[in-house]
């Protein structure tokens, strides 16, 4: 029985972080999980490489695409080998045999009637490679909120319209197709309003897989990038994918796009699509220009993975956004994992050295652990890994307690030997069982643990689904025992992690060549007077409101107060770079005297003034003094 797990393939245009760290690990998690219940268990990542976007940054690196690619690509990898991911195929799109594969599916598509030669003519987002339909030249990205371009070109297209019905009978007929629910109906609304054709190739990149005969025709990034699924396990026959796990911002073009792809070819469609939430960084989101990247490899170095990967899959509730700091990370580390399990751990197998000489006591019938079991692994099946932990915890805790009521230590000597034997062979066996519920999460330490107990198999080869009390064997030598999750400083760990990143973020600063963007020189002609600067009225704006804009990932909805009787309604393509609770209550520089424009149906009146470097996200202008709403910048 195979099980396939694939993470999106990742943009080279920006180095590695925890964020990617966040879906690898759980796919790595579910790798584990699924092998330990008998599954072969095959893990796909790789790298996106392809497309305008790393085409300038290679070329801002000063670097070819595929020398920039190559470089990107290895940080990549260098970092799942840090965190010791379970990674079975790396595939990246500019490998050769990609490029045969896409060539194939567009072939199957075309050879199916579903491919047609059109012109496309409109604006287009070099930045989110989209072509905005109905779109006037000069209007903003309906994305992030940049301007458009305008292009006239011959692309191929795909005849997405013809599977609206189709992809709404699936959506019906398999209501786990996508998960959570949430992201499931965001698809299902989307599909209903009808869709159109898209445009699945490009002649105005040089930089792309080309279609064979066809030239100048590149496919577009995500007909090329989804195929990189299949490529990697081409020579396994391992297609279908069981899962795919993906980050909420790129559901559509897996639920929606992707099936239609596969069927246009007349090929097996994944099983589920999983779309999870974000990672902020202290309720922002991460961002290069906003200096809060945060990296697995100083996390790992200081903590080690575990600790990383204990925290993501505990505090966030896996679905819905969650939020990173270093001080919630050592926090969680020195009360969950030294001050529980690790305490645990040393504890019982101490009071077995000393009181039983290192050797496991006769079995203890009591089974406390088997609802523990049977609601953990529901909680795995059901992505529920924060609630898979509560549950393990709370045995631990139950165990805690356990210790304490039956105090080996104060009947050492007067109870009888059953009594101890009882008491610390339900400690150990609660502590197995608990080692390996936590395999698939903790990899590292619960090996640890396991070799402390003495156990002769391997951990991984122990199968969830005969776990069961009893399994600790009376009569076995304990191993050497020592700390499994030292207790940390706080202060000193977070201050070393913090000073590994900053050394990190200069190092890639050099891989990528990202310097801030600086405008081109202005021509002498090109040179504006101060009666044209003073025809934009710039004012001071308090941000009164904020809420994300439905269905627009990156549009934020305000109420700024500019001093006017009414406050403004303003749009802008902010909510990627900051929350809703971030704006509230800030004061910020508007554009007050631009003509109205439409972003998703709501009329945007000015214009919010913000910094950006290419690549990066928007940071707002603001103010070191305090001044008043409305007064005007000139
Ligand atoms: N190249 C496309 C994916 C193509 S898949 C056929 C892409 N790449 S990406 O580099 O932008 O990666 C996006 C994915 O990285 C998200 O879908 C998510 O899995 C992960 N994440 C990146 N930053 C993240 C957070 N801050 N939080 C959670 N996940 C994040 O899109």
């Amino acid at each position: 029985m195979k099980y396939y797990i694939t993470t999106p393939i990742y943009y080279v245009n920006a180095a590695p972080h925890i964020g990617h760290a966040y879906t690898t690990i759980v796919a790595d998690l579910l790798k584990r999980y699924k092998s330990m219940l008998g599954f072969h268990a095959v893990l796909t990542t790789g790298s996106d490489e392809h497309g305008v976007n790393v085409e300038r940054s290679a070329e801002r690196a000063g670097k070819s695409p595929q020398v920039f690619c190559d470089a990107i690509a290895a940080e990549f990898a260098r970092q799942w080998n840090v965190l010791s991911l379970g990674i079975d195929h790396f595939q990246r799109t500019t490998d050769p045999r990609h490029a045969a594969v896409v060539q194939d599916l567009f072939d199957r598509c075309r050879g199916n009637g579903y491919v047609y030669k059109g012109s496309y003519s409109g604006q287009y987002c070099i930045f989110d490679n989209l072509y905005v339909n109905d779109a006037a030249p000069g209007d903003p990205c309906p994305d992030c909120g940049r301007p458009t371009e305008t292009i006239a070109e011959e692309n191929f297209f795909f005849k997405l319209s013809a599977f609206a019905e189709r992809l709404l009978a699936l959506y019906e007929s398999q209501p786990d197709f996508i998960q959570p629910e949430s992201r499931r109906n965001e698809v299902v609304a989307f599909v209903r309003q009808g869709l159109t054709d898209i445009s699945i190739t490009r002649t105005n990149i040089k930089w792309g897989i080309p279609v064979a005969g066809e030239s100048p025709h590149v496919f577009y990034v995500w007909f090329d990038a989804l195929t990189a699924y299949m490529t990697a396990v081409a020579d396994e026959g391992l297609w279908p994918a069981d899962l795919h796990l993906i980050g909420k911002e790129i559901v559509r073009f897996h639920a929606v796009y992707w099936p239609a792809f596969l069927w246009a070819a007349g090929l097996e469609l994944p099983k589920r699509i999983y779309a999870h939430g974000w990672l902020l960084f202290e309720n922002d989101k991460m961002s290069k220009s906003r200096g809060n990247i945060v990296r697995a490899e100083p996390i790992c170095q200081v903590m080690g993975a575990d600790a990383l990967r204990y925290f993501l899959l505990r505090e966030v509730v896996f679905g819905t956004d969650g939020s990173f700091s270093y001080d919630a990370l050592v926090g969680r580390y020195n009360s969950d994992l030294a001050n529980g399990l690790g305490n645990l751990a040393s504890r019982t197998l101490t009071m077995i050295r000393q009181y039983r000489g290192g050797v496991i006591p006769p079995a203890a019938t009591t089974d406390i652990a088997a609802a523990t079991i049977s609601r953990v692994l529901s909680a795995y099946e059901n992505f529920e890994f924060s609630k898979a932990l509560e549950e393990i915890w709370s045995l631990i805790s139950t165990v805690d307690k356990y210790i304490v009521t039956q105090a080996p230590w104060k009947h050492a000597k007067d109870a009888t030997p059953e009594y101890l034997d009882e008491t610390l062979y339900t400690a150990a066996e609660a502590l197995r069982i608990a080692t390996v519920l936590l395999a698939p999460v903790l990899p590292e330490s619960t090996r640890k643990i396991w070799s402390q107990l003495g156990m002769k198999t391997s951990l991984e080869s122990v199968r969830l689904d005969s776990l069961q009390w009893g399994g600790l064997e009376a009569g076995q030598p304990i191993g050497e025992i020592a700390a499994v999750f030292p207790r940390i400083d706080p202060k000193e760990a977070i201050g070393r992690m913090r000073e590994l990143e900053e050394r990190a973020t200069a190092e890639q600063a050099v891989l990528m060549g990202k310097r801030p963007e600086t405008a081109a020189p202005a021509e002498a002609s090109a040179k504006i007077s101060i009666e044209d600067f003073a025809k934009v009225d710039l004012r001071v704006g308090l941000v009164l409101s904020a809420e994300r804009v439905k269905g627009a990932d990156k549009l934020m909805q305000m109420k700024v107060d500019i001093g006017e009787p009414q406050p403004r309604t303003i749009v802008a393509g902010i909510a990627e770079a900051y929350t809703p609770e971030a704006l509230v209550n800030r004061k910020v520089v508007i554009v007050a005297n631009l003509q109205p424009r439409k972003l998703k149906g709501i009329e945007s009146n000015g214009m919010i003034v913000a910094a950006s470097v290419e690549g990066g996200k928007p940071v707002l202008a603001g103010f070191h003094e305090d001044i008043p709403v409305g007064a005007r910048l000139k």
